[in-house]
């Protein structure tokens, strides 16, 4: 068990580099099950999540080797084999993949298996999008006490389908079982994240037929055999929009080596309404407090263009030091403000609210579900002892430490690991004054 004790109030300064996405990397690394031929993935970055998903492949019998002087992992799918369901369990931990998994081993082997699906506690997530999915290509869907067996006896077939909600798992599914069904596959109401494009362009360097149409339709052309890929994942734009937020938070100046503008323009806009400095280069992003005061925003999020509900944590600590009232309206996820309670703790004004305070009611409304927030500032933080809770919210909590005045205790940073890449050295490069305790 890892803890950080963490002296706040110094503005965190200096430059940090992002690799490959979190939300891409471990998807890159399933799509090259598909292949006939090894597969070379380029700016893996080192986190838990890249664990997990080797681990899992392994069990497979994928092997895949890391060069970590490159940051390149090579991924050989030629000998691909059943796993014990035990084993599949017992390694996906708290990981999402095997569900994902399920399209490549269908056609591959004929079966799959997910386990009990963990992930960040930030809601139900539910699976049922995915299962119709696999259905509606023609797997069987068969629920077991320790989990949930597919099979395809008759292969897979490509079908027509509609998202109820443009979920970004889902389409996944269809995109990584479409590519070798057998006949046209139309998705409706595909959700169409940076993280999702570059799967797509993955996919057709192995040899995928995949169209993406206006309106959230994508069409994909079954091909009999696919071949590996060699690609570079796009960075993560999730870590450098914590990093922008922990600049502004802390009164700091960060250059985000690797953020790319025209992944996250919708959060650069937002950064610069709040009051936030933005200098957009080439080779990344310089996030900075300019002086003076900031200023409170009204913001909802949404899929891709929206403002990405994984932004929404680090800025609402943020918005805990703007002049006035914020609101935030979180629609992608029900139950995503339980981090704001350790806020409200270091000294923070935050109220959370069932109905839906945005432009657009969402599906939470009038559903009990605690999905809106009023942020009322600017409030100085103190510091306390904080558990943390799930990845993102996790990241808040750190940026409200490093602000806050005193000394905070923050246990379970072990989640963090999971989706930023060696981010306690990144912090000592900031010049955060803390110290870790391994228990
Ligand atoms: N949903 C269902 N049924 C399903 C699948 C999803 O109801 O079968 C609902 C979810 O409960 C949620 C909404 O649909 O309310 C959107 O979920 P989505 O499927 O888009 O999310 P995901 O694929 O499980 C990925 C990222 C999340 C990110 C979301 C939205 C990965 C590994 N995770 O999750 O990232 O928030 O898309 O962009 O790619 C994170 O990085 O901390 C994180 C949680």
């Amino acid at each position: 068990m890892t803890s950080l004790r963490i002296t706040g109030g110094v503005p965190l300064s200096g430059q940090v580099t992002v690799r490959g996405a979190k939300n891409l990397v471990p998807k890159a690394m399933v799509a090259a099950l598909l292949g006939s031929t090894p597969s070379t993935l380029g700016n893996v970055p080192e986190i838990k999540d890249v664990e997990v998903v080797t681990d899992l492949l392994a069990l497979h019998g994928v092997e895949v080797n890391r060069d970590d002087a490159l940051g390149n992992l090579t991924l050989d799918p030629t000998n691909v084999t059943r796993a014990r369901h035990s084993d599949i369990d017992a390694h996906a931990g708290d990981s999402r993949i095997p569900i994902l998994l399920c399209g490549p081993l269908l056609h591959a082997l004929g079966e799959a298996f997910i386990p009990d699906l963990g992930g960040c506690r930030i809601g139900d997530r539910p699976i049922n999008y995915h299962l119709e999915v696999l259905r509606n290509f023609g797997a069987k869907v068969e629920k077991l006490e320790s989990g949930i067996r597919m099979s395809a006896p008759h292969g897979l077939q490509g079908a027509k389908m509609d998202l109820p909600y443009p979920s970004v798992g889902a389409t996944e599914q269809v995109l990584l079982t479409a590519t070798r069904a057998e006949g046209h596959t139309e998705l409706r109401g595909a959700a169409t994240e940076p993280e999702i494009m570059d799967l797509i362009a993955i996919l057709q360097k192995m040899g995928a037929l995949i169209t993406v149409q206006t309106d959230r339709v994508i069409r994909i052309e079954g091909v009999p055999e696919l071949t590996g890929y060699v690609h570079s994942a796009l960075p993560d734009r999730m870590e450098a929009a914590s990093w922008g937020s922990a600049a502004l938070a802390t009164g700091g100046d960060i250059f985000v080596a690797g953020a790319k503008q025209a992944d996250m323009m919708t959060f650069l806009n937002t950064f610069r309404k709040v009051g936030g400095g933005l200098d957009i280069r080439e080779d990344g992003i310089r996030f900075y407090h300019p002086g003076g005061d900031l200023n409170p925003l009204i913001v909802e999020t949404d899929v891709h263009p929206g403002f990405m509900t994984d932004w929404q944590q680090p800025l609402v600590v943020v918005l805990t030091q703007a002049k006035g009232v914020s609101i935030v309206h979180e629609t992608v996820y029900e139950n995503r403000f339980g981090f704001t309670r350790a806020l409200n703790r270091m000294g923070a004004v935050i109220q959370v609210h069932r109905e839906c305070l945005g432009s657009v009611p969402c599906r939470f409304g009038q559903r009990n579900f605690l999905h809106s927030a009023v942020i009322s500032g600017p409030t100085p933080l103190r510091a306390a002892d904080i558990h943390i809770p799930d990845l993102r919210g996790g990241f808040s909590h750190l940026i409200a430490a490093l602000s806050a005045e005193g000394v905070s205790q923050v246990t379970g940073v072990e989640l963090i690991k999971r989706g930023y890449e060696h981010f306690t050295d990144k912090l000592s490069g900031l010049g955060a004054n803390f110290v870790v305790d391994e228990a």
